[in-house]
């Protein structure tokens, strides 16, 4: 359901208006009408869903009992909420969206749309393009903080499912016409550079005065360091010692520090890269010049008392505060996170602020969250704006059940894990044997689209919080829900339209959509809503919801094409035009996930 009063923002693109969710507009219709037949009672909003059952209806609103509560026993003409379902729908305004509308149970309105109006909102968006099909979101600036590995240490599976889910949440964002700020929260600052550093300097001493030493992996430069640190007091000192420097702002430290961190940037980059992702760095030591003000603006407020030594805010309902100051004076992972919320809050004038972690970081969330409340940065009401989301996902599990690892026990290196899943669609698509007359960069590129667009995929349509297993076979799978699937069923309906041999930009000026057989009003139903179901994704955060659309919509479209011939019929130029808006909307779905469309297989 939906409520009105939220989005009544209206945007304009290139003076074409966005129409936002079709959901919202039988809305609209049914708050005139409330307002005209109950015109004392303004404290109703229009619950608008989707049917249930198709058979009923295409939605649903489902006011009347709510409105016969606040009237029943005050004198009302009315004898029960049916008569209350009645009297909303006799006044509702003339409007060719609908078809006609029935009561059911106590009061529901089934609503069924009228054909012809699918079908004209079909062709307008095919000419109009899909952005006109953008929800309308009460949100003009987010943040979404994603990724965000840590400089020399591993980045692994977990930071993979937040990269594709950040960029996911960040697109479907930018598509709703929603300014977002990309952030890369990398941890690059903290303890362990102290130990870095020093065995930096002892591995190649005077690096700086040469060119830059070849650390080589950096994770095998993290152990050995490690392990340096945790079997020799003298190497320990000195990497404390080497810490308070750094966070002095000694120059040489700073040097070796930013030396470190630009090596661990590459590799990072290089994952961005396949993924097709980018963001913006803004890592922890970014903040740290701002956390002794914001530190102080909370405890002006009284939010900070002492506690064994450390500083630290009581949270309601939690047995551990939250440290903000360690005991050695030294700031920590929530006084930057509670810096970094001011900062996006007040320099970066965010209204949404989502971070995208996995689920064992939710308390720290919590707790950062419920802080800046109490300080009176963020509304007492979780709905109220501006607002904070920690977005958290479950566990890769490998095939054992286990948290997901290579054979030798390493964590998965994700660089490699996209390399494997490349080759194994390349191999896939050559047995196929229709790649024959392909040029090399054909199937380089199809092998990348499909194989990447596979491992996104498999992780986005689970719900987030979910643990899912990670498998090559079924991920690559050509049957069931999976991107290979999708793809393949992508660039079947582009090769309906190209063997047709019909200009289609052609009919989309010249003929009609005609929507007579009911698997094809079905399907134009359903691309109909293509708007809600973004928009859901948006506000619930919810990626799967969007694959999951895709998923129906490939199936409707099967359903479609298998009873209804295209090509060679009395209906060829509508049902050409549906088979393209089938292939807009699947296309922008494929977008909205980071993966890219296939055109012939
Ligand atoms: N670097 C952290 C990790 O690897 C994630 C940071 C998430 N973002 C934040 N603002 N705390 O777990």
């Amino acid at each position: 359901a939906v409520g009105v009063s939220l989005r009544t923002i209206s945007t304009m693109e290139n003076d074409k208006e966005i129409i936002g969710s079709q959901k919202q507009q039988i809305a609209n219709l049914f708050e005139e009408s409330l307002r005209a037949a109950f015109p004392d009672i303004t404290d109703v909003q229009p619950l608008v869903a989707i049917c249930n059952d198709p058979k009923h209806g295409d939605y649903q609103c489902n006011n009347a009992m709510s409105l016969w509560n606040k009237i029943k026993g005050k004198g009302t003409q009315f004898k029960g909420p049916q008569p209350v379902g009645k009297a909303i729908i006799e006044n509702l305004p003339a409007s060719e969206m609908i078809e006609n509308c029935s009561i059911a149970g106590p009061g529901f309105v089934n609503i069924v749309l009228a054909r012809q109006w699918i079908a004209k909102s079909l062709q307008k968006m095919l000419i109009d393009g899909i952005e006109t099909w953008a929800p309308k979101l009460p949100v003009k600036r987010t943040v979404v903080d994603f990724s965000s590995p840590n400089i020399a240490k591993e980045m692994h599976v977990g930071h993979l499912r937040s990269t594709i889910i950040g960029d996911t949440l960040a697109r479907m964002l930018e598509f709703s016409n929603v300014d977002v700020l990309r952030r890369n929260h990398v941890g690059d600052w903290g303890t362990q550079f102290g130990m870095l550093i020093e065995f930096l300097y002892e591995k190649f001493p005077n690096w700086e005065a040469g060119s830059a030493p070849a650390i080589g992996d950096l994770e095998v430069f993290y152990k050995a360091s490690k392990q340096r640190f945790d079997n020799d007091a003298e190497f320990k000192e000195r990497a404390q010692k080497a810490v308070v420097s750094l966070q002095g702002g000694d120059e040489k430290y700073r040097m070796a520090w930013a030396q470190i961190c630009e090596i661990s940037r590459k590799e990072f980059q290089k994952v961005y890269e396949r993924l097709g992702v980018h963001l913006e760095e803004k890592g922890e030591s970014f903040y740290n010049p701002y956390i002794p003000k914001a530190l102080e603006m909370l405890n002006e407020k009284g939010l900070i008392e002492e506690s064994e030594g450390a500083r630290v805010i009581f949270i309601e309902g939690k047995k551990i505060p939250l440290i903000v100051v360690k005991r050695d004076g030294g700031f920590n992972y929530a006084s930057t996170d509670l810096t970094a919320l001011w900062y996006r809050l007040n320099e970066e004038k965010a209204d949404w602020m989502i971070y995208v972690t996995d689920v064992g970081q939710r308390e720290h969330f919590e707790m950062v969250f419920s802080a800046a409340k109490r300080a009176g940065w963020l509304p007492p009401n979780e709905n109220d704006y501006p607002k904070a989301s920690h977005v958290g996902f479950g566990l890769v599990l490998g095939e054992d059940g286990k948290r997901f690892r290579t054979r030798s026990t390493e964590v998965v290196k994700l660089v490699d894990l996209l390399d494997d899943a490349k080759k194994r669609c390349k191999a896939a698509l050559e047995e196929r044997g229709k790649t024959k007359d392909w040029t090399a960069e054909e199937l380089e590129q199809t092998a990348e689209a499909v194989g990447y667009g596979a491992v996104k995929y498999a992780d986005l349509k689970n719900n987030r919080l979910t643990n899912y297993t990670f498998n090559f076979d079924q991920m690559l799978s050509d049957k069931g829900n999976t991107a290979v699937y999708l793809l393949y069923a992508h660039a079947r309906i582009c090769s309906i339209i190209r063997k047709s041999g019909k200009d289609i930009e052609e009919l989309k000026k010249s003929a009609a959509i005609d929507l007579a057989h009911p698997d094809e009003r079905m399907l134009g139903l359903h691309l109909l809503q293509f708007a809600e179901i973004v928009e859901d994704a948006c506000t619930n955060l919810s990626p799967h919801l969007v694959c999951e659309y895709l998923y129906n919509i490939s199936e409707d479209f099967t359903k479609f094409y298998t009873n209804c011939q295209v090509v060679g019929s009395a209906e060829e130029t509508s049902r050409l035009l549906l088979c393209e808006a089938t292939a807009v909307v699947m296309r922008k779905c494929f977008h909205l996930l980071g993966i890219t469309p296939v055109y012939k297989i």
